[in-house]
């Protein structure tokens, strides 16, 4: 379960469109219906335009009408063997999205194990 997942990941990474840092991220989210949105980075030659894999997963699976998460798992790295060995940590602003959805016991699964989201993000914004 947690191998397809980070396969459904590597996968969607495949896709990343990262041509200005060469950094290529892939992020697989499953939901509590079972299915899997998956997103990846998109950069643009204006760079503050570009968005993270982890919120195009997180905005797919909204768009398709689910609000319920169970698990993400992320890789990301300049080539594949650094993708699935290095950890590639959810930047702040992913994590403030997650943070919308999940609680702080939600389960990141990265190339070094399983965290969860408090580990990286121990009080969010809330209004
Ligand atoms: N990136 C992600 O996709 N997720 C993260 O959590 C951190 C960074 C992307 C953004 C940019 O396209 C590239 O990695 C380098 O910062």
């Amino acid at each position: 379960m947690i191998q397809n997942l980070t396969e459904a990941a590597m996968t969607a990474r495949a896709n990343a469109y990262a041509p200005y840092s060469n950094f290529f991220v892939g992020a697989a989210l499953r939901c509590e219906s079972g299915k899997v949105y998956t997103g990846c980075n998109v950069e643009n030659a204006s760079y503050s335009m570009g968005i993270c894999a982890e919120r195009n997963a997180v905005f797919q699976a909204v768009a398709a009408g689910e609000k319920k998460f169970r698990t993400l798992s992320i890789v990301g790295g300049k080539t594949d063997e650094e993708a699935l060995s290095l950890p590639c940590i959810p930047c702040g602003a992913c994590l403030q999205v997650l943070s919308e959805f999940c609680s702080g016991d939600f389960p990141i699964l990265l190339a070094d194990g399983i965290h969860k989201l408090s580990d990286f993000l121990p009080n969010s914004f809330k209004l």
